[in-house]
């Protein structure tokens, strides 16, 4: 599929070449000579400014925007990339060892340990599950699937509900997942799960989001959702990138909406060993607070 796209846009720029190339050709000096300009007078640094500004707006700080083109992007890469073996998207996770191994991993799920890894660690990081048996647990944000699929074969939680805004990927994630009992995945809004029909009547013991929320329109209406879905001292677990100036409004967010802060985990390395804490970078976990009447 990948290959096909990549040759049909190829075969169009040389179809098309009679259109562009004689104008790239007759403009080049001029172009030579804008850019030339733009160094020299220090104008190339502030457009660059502008443009990392624009960026930043767009994927990181506006609303309905960040969320389309978030969705555009992730339902493009399972059109542009099909194949099963990719099932995790998240930066992954290791421990500061030589071989920064934390699991034991089957063959099949070694080809993405870190990711798994990182899984595992936002899954089950706060330690507070004995038994997951029965256990009801939700990824809001599941991406290909992979991630939620192995807490599911290895944890055995009772039911294991993964919702994500790119149709695409969730109908992957039914191709892929659709036979195994007790695991299911349907398209829906971080900011609406209460809009979702797969999980009408679900009360959660453990909510968990790796990676997905900085694609979030409204963070804050992310939090409310996910208070509403845990059961009364359920947990809620995240990992995710933020920049430092927007920490104090994320902290007040979980805060809010009544999380209790069990364990966070910045990204630091400490000066001696290079050793940061225990846990996950960027990990969050909140337990809902037991006097939240609204569950
Ligand atoms: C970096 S990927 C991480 C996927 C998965 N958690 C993993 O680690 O493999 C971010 C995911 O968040 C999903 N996402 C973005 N905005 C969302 C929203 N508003 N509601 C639900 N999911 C969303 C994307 O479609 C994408 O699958």
């Amino acid at each position: 599929m990948f290959c096909s796209v990549g040759l049909s846009f190829l075969g169009l720029v040389v179809l098309t070449s009679f259109l562009w190339a004689p104008l790239l050709i007759l403009n080049l000096p001029f172009i030579l000579l804008g850019l030339l300009v733009l160094r020299v007078t220090g104008l190339s640094h502030r457009l660059l400014l502008v443009y990392y500004a624009i960026y930043d707006f767009m994927f990181y700080r506006s609303e309905f925007l960040r969320k389309t083109l978030w969705q555009v992007m992730y339902d493009l890469m399972v059109y542009l990339y099909p194949q099963c073996k990719w099932r995790c998207m998240n930066y992954g996770y290791a421990s500061l060892t030589p071989d920064g191994k934390t699991l034991d991993l089957s063959l099949v799920d070694e080809y993405e340990r870190f990711p798994l890894q990182m899984y595992m660690t936002a899954a089950s990081c706060q330690g507070a599950f004995t038994s997951w048996a029965d256990k009801t647990v939700v990824e809001v944000g599941s991406g290909r699937g992979g991630g939620l699929e192995y807490i599911h074969r290895t944890m055995k939680p009772s039911s294991s509900y993964g919702v994500d805004y790119s149709d695409n990927q969730v109908e992957f994630c039914k191709q892929s997942y659709g036979e195994i009992e007790g695991l299911a995945y349907a398209q829906g809004d971080s900011e609406k799960l209460d809009q979702v029909k797969m999980l009408e009547g679900v009360k959660a013991d453990l909510i968990f989001n790796v990676e997905s929320s900085h694609c979030y329109g409204n963070f804050d209406a992310f939090v409310a959702q996910v208070s509403k879905m845990l059961k009364q001292g359920g947990q809620f677990s995240m990992t995710d990138f933020r920049a430092d100036t927007d920490l104090p409004a994320f902290e007040t967010s979980l805060l809010s909406h009544g999380m209790v802060p069990v364990m966070s985990n910045p990204l630091e390395t400490s000066e001696e060993d290079g050793h940061h804490p225990q846990c996950d970078p960027g990990l969050e976990a909140g337990r809902a607070a037991e006097d939240l009447s609204d569950r």
